[in-house]
């Protein structure tokens, strides 16, 4: 009898990006019931995500804060034909924390160095809904997304721990389903930003003096519970055949991972 769940090649000649891809697919005594293809990506976590990794021999200690480190595994991970590389992070430290989230990069200032090493591997950076402001984050990722022609992508948090909201001026943390509400509408707002420019908005006409077409360019006017954001984004957007699609593959899995 087949495994209910397994993870397979897919079939069929290689994608012109050649990455590998894989599936899973569901089986139920034998018959086919869906298929489903999965992007793989690694977790870089400099000198370990337990509290022992970084005594391993094949760990230099400090490997947190190199970049050379990190340029060489993001190479390593493009060469392997992974389809992004992915950074974790919390708001917070305690004496206890492991090595890692000791001693870190802020994700999108490392990944941002990162596109001038690698042209083909996705991004992905963890940020909170829960600590940053829409806009903020829809600027920086959308600065990301044109650095890397179009890789970026966003592991969207809500920050469940506790002694997160003591460095950010709140007293008290939010519970659970708060948090997401205010994730929801963060989401909300962050995606208004991104389409406040059309694609084609900019025309960069040096005769006529018309750097953009003024009807494509949208306020976003939002007021909601949380948050009030009149908008527009200080960017313009990319229209690349991979970075839309890899950058809502990876939201969408963060956020179904977050979420019960
Ligand atoms: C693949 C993966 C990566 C995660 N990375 C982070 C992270 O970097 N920072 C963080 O605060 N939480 C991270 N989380 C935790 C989730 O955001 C979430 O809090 C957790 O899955 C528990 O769900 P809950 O918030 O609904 O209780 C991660 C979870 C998963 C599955």
């Amino acid at each position: 009898m087949r495994p209910w769940n397994a993870l397979e090649p897919c079939n069929g000649a290689p994608s012109k990006s050649l990455r590998i891809r894989y599936s899973i697919r569901r089986y139920n005594d034998g018959d086919l019931l869906t298929t489903k293809q999965v992007k793989l990506g690694l977790i870089a976590s400099g000198d370990g995500s337990n509290h022992w990794a970084w005594r391993d021999a094949s760990i230099v200690p400090g490997s947190s804060i190199d970049i050379d480190y990190y340029r060489r595994l993001a190479s390593a991970a493009e060469s392997a034909m992974l389809d992004f590389l992915f950074l974790v992070d919390f708001s917070f430290v305690h004496p206890d924390s492991p090595p890692h989230m000791l001693n870190q990069f802020e994700p999108l200032t490392l990944l941002s160095a990162l596109t001038a090493t690698t042209s083909r591997i996705g991004l992905v950076a963890t940020a909170s809904t829960s600590f940053n402001e829409p806009f903020n984050l829809a600027r920086q990722f959308s600065s990301l997304d044109i650095l890397s022609e179009g890789r970026a992508g966003w592991n969207l948090v809500t920050s469940g721990q506790e002694e997160a909201a003591a460095n950010f001026g709140a007293m008290k943390h939010q519970d659970h389903d708060l948090r997401y509400e205010i994730a929801e509408e963060h989401l909300h707002v962050v995606r208004g930003l991104w389409d406040s420019w059309e694609d084609d908005a900019f025309v960069y006409d040096t005769a006529e003096g018309i750097y953009y077409s003024s009807g494509k360019l949208h306020a976003l006017n939002h007021t909601g519970r949380f948050f009030s954001v009149k908008g527009r984004r200080i960017l313009a957007v990319i229209a690349t055949a991979v970075g839309p699609s890899l950058r809502w593959v990876c939201e969408s899995l963060a956020v179904s991972a977050g979420a019960h």
